[in-house]
């Protein structure tokens, strides 16, 4: 259900519950140690066309972004780029990542993101995160177009985007190609209207 306050609520709490077993919150320094972890496992880094790098290149992605939500809850005002981390509610333990950062300097499109540790997969994690980041775009951040890609060997990605409502709107052909493999790269997206249908 819509909470037109998902944002401003994790602005200013440490981490608000996503379900009954995950908690969600904002990116901070703290959590670097455990997204390069993860990161650097070939499970995850499979269909990342920024993985492996070394950690210098994520601590580089990373750190303009905590400064920008620490920035924003300084000056009492909502981030332009939103990353969140979900931690298991009892142990802690790092749980995965969602992105959502504004593109193509367009106000109100922005490029959805997401990455699991493998110790979580099939629970359902990204598709609630990605469900939850959703509703942060359109309702807190005014968003008018929400797009996503993958590898089209991501089915789980892929899965996990039409479980949440994106629609597929292209598809690429042969885009990713290296020395082990070529694949297409499907282009996802959800408008404001199209997210306003599902919602009522
Ligand atoms: C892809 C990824 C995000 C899925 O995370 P997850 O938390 O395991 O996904 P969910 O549990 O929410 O599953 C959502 C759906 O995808 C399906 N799915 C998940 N992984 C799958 C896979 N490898 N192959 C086929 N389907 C898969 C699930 O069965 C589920 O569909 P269903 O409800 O119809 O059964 C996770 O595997 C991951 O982080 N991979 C590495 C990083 C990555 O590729 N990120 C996306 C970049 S575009």
């Amino acid at each position: 259900m819509s909470n037109p306050s998902q944002l401003k609520q994790l602005l200013s709490s440490p981490s608000i519950p996503l379900n009954d077993e995950f908690d969600i919150a904002l990116l901070t320094a703290n959590d670097l140690p455990d997204i390069c972890k993860m990161l650097d496992d070939p499970e995850v880094s499979k269909y990342l066309f920024f993985a492996p790098s070394p950690h210098e290149v994520y601590q580089g992605y990373f750190q303009p972004i905590i400064e920008e939500i620490e920035k924003a809850k300084s000056e009492n005002r909502l981030p332009n780029t939103v990353n969140l981390i979900i931690r298991h509610k009892d142990t802690n333990q790092f749980c995965g990542e969602i992105g959502l950062a504004p593109i193509d300097f367009h106000p109100g499109n922005y490029e959805i993101g997401y990455q699991i540790p493998t110790h979580v997969w099939g629970k359902g994690l990204a598709t609630l995160g990605c469900q939850f980041m959703t509703l942060i775009a359109f309702d807190d951040l005014e968003a008018h177009k929400v797009t996503a890609d993958c590898y089209a060997g991501n089915m789980g990605s892929a899965r996990v985007l039409e479980k949440s409502g994106y629609i597929q709107e292209g598809c690429s052909k042969g885009y990713y190609q290296d020395a082990n493999r070529s694949d297409d790269k499907l282009y996802f997206g959800m408008t404001k209207a199209q997210f306003d249908t599902m919602q009522s």
